[in-house]
C-alpha cells in the first residue's frame, strides 16, 4: 500500500495506473476509519482495479473551530485498520494553498444545500464541494464512493459532478451500523457511555418512523414530530429532524414519493447524523 501526501507525486501514479488500463476508484475520508469506512473500500474494489483512500481533516468545512480540533486524527492506526485493502492512501498535509493572495475558489451547489446540514451548518458543504473537486482534480478517479451514512452529502456531489462535467461516476454505498444499531461514526469515539445509549433513541426513531410508514403512515409532519419527540424525551439536542424529498432534500407534507427521514441531534456536545429512506 503507497501512500502520497504530495498532490503531484499522488497525481503522477493515479495516471499510471489508468495507463496501464486500470481503473481507478477514490473514497474521500477525514480518517479514524471504522467499519462503514471500509465497506466503501469493498464497494469501490468491486467498481474498480485500484483503490485510492483520501484522508484529509479538511478544515473549510468545520463550522466550529472547537469541532475541528476534537476532531481525531490517527493516521498510523488508520494505514493499519485499512491492512492492504487500498492500493494507495493519500494524506496530504495540506490541500490549499498557503502563501499570500490566499485561496479564494469555492464550489458550491446551491439549492439543495439549503435543508438539513446545510442550513444547520453555514458554509459546510461549500467546503466539502471545494475539496471533493480538488481530490477528484488530484486523484483524477473513473468512480467515486460516497456513502449514504451522509445522505445530502452524497447528492450535492452527484449534483457537482453533474454540473461541472466531471468524469466521473459516484457510487452510493449503504449506511453502516453497529449491532445496536447506532450509525457507525467518527465522532461516537467521543461519546460518554450514558450519552452512547441516549444517542441510540436516533435510530430508534427512524426504525420506528419506518415501521409506520410500512403499517400506512402517510402524515410526513406527524412521522417527523414523532422521532423529534423520541430524540427530545432520550436526552437529545435536537438540531433538526426533517422529512424531506430523496432528491430535492426539500421538506414535504405527504409521504407520497420517494422520502428521507433525517436526524442531526447532540449528545453529550457530540453532533451525530443518521437517515432513513422511507417509500
Ligand atoms: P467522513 O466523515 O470521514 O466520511 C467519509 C465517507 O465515509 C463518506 O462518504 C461517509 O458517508 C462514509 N461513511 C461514514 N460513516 C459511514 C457509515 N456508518 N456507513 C456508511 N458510510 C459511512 O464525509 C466525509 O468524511 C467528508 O465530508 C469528505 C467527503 C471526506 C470531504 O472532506
Amino acid at each position: 500500500m503507497r501512500v502520497f501526501t504530495d498532490k503531484r507525486a499522488m497525481r503522477a501514479w493515479s495516471r499510471s495506473e489508468r495507463a496501464a488500463g486500470r481503473r481507478v476508484a477514490l473514497v474521500p475520508t477525514m480518517g479514524s476509519l471504522h467499519a462503514g469506512h471500509l465497506s466503501l473500500v469493498d464497494v469501490a474494489r468491486r467498481h474498480a482495479d485500484t483503490v485510492v483512500v483520501s484522508i484529509y481533516v479538511n478544515p473549510t468545512q468545520f463550522d466550529r473551530a472547537d469541532d475541528l480540533h476534537a476532531y481525531p486524527r490517527e493516521l498510523d492506526a488508520d494505514l493499519a485498520r485499512l491492512g492492504g485493502a487500498a492500493d494507495a492512501i493519500f494524506a496530504p498535509h495540506d490541500m490549499y494553498f498557503r502563501g499570500e493572495p490566499p485561496h479564494e475558489t469555492w464550489v458550491e451547489a446551491e439549492s439543495l444545500t439549503q435543508t438539513l446540514c446545510g442550513a444547520a451548518r453555514p458554509g459546510h458543504f461549500r467546503g466539502v464541494t471545494t475539496v471533493v473537486a480538488k481530490f477528484f482534480h488530484v486523484v483524477e478517479p473513473d468512480v467515486a464512493v460516497f456513502g449514504d451514512k451522509d445522505y445530502q452529502q452524497r447528492r450535492v456531489i452527484e449534483r457537482m459532478v453533474r454540473d461541472l462535467d466531471f468524469p466521473i461516476e459516484i457510487v452510493a454505498a449503504p449506511l453502516v451500523r453497529d449491532a445496536d444499531g447506532l450509525a457507525l461514526s467518527s465522532r461516537n469515539a467521543r461519546l460518554s457511555p450514558d450519552a452512547r445509549t441516549q444517542a441510540l433513541s436516533i435510530s430508534r426513531a427512524l426504525f420506528a418512523a419506518r415501521d409506520a410508514v410500512a403499517d400506512g403512515a402517510t402524515d410526513a409532519i406527524a412521522v417527523a414530530a414523532d422521532a423529534r419527540a423520541r430524540v427530545e424525551v432520550a436526552g437529545g439536542r435536537v438540531d433538526y429532524v426533517e422529512l424531506v424529498d430523496d432528491a430535492t432534500l426539500r421538506p414535504i407534507a405527504h409521504l407520497d414519493r420517494p422520502a428521507v427521514l433525517a436526524i442531526a441531534a447532540y449528545f453529550g456536545g457530540v453532533r451525530l447524523i443518521d437517515n432513513i429512506r422511507l417509500s
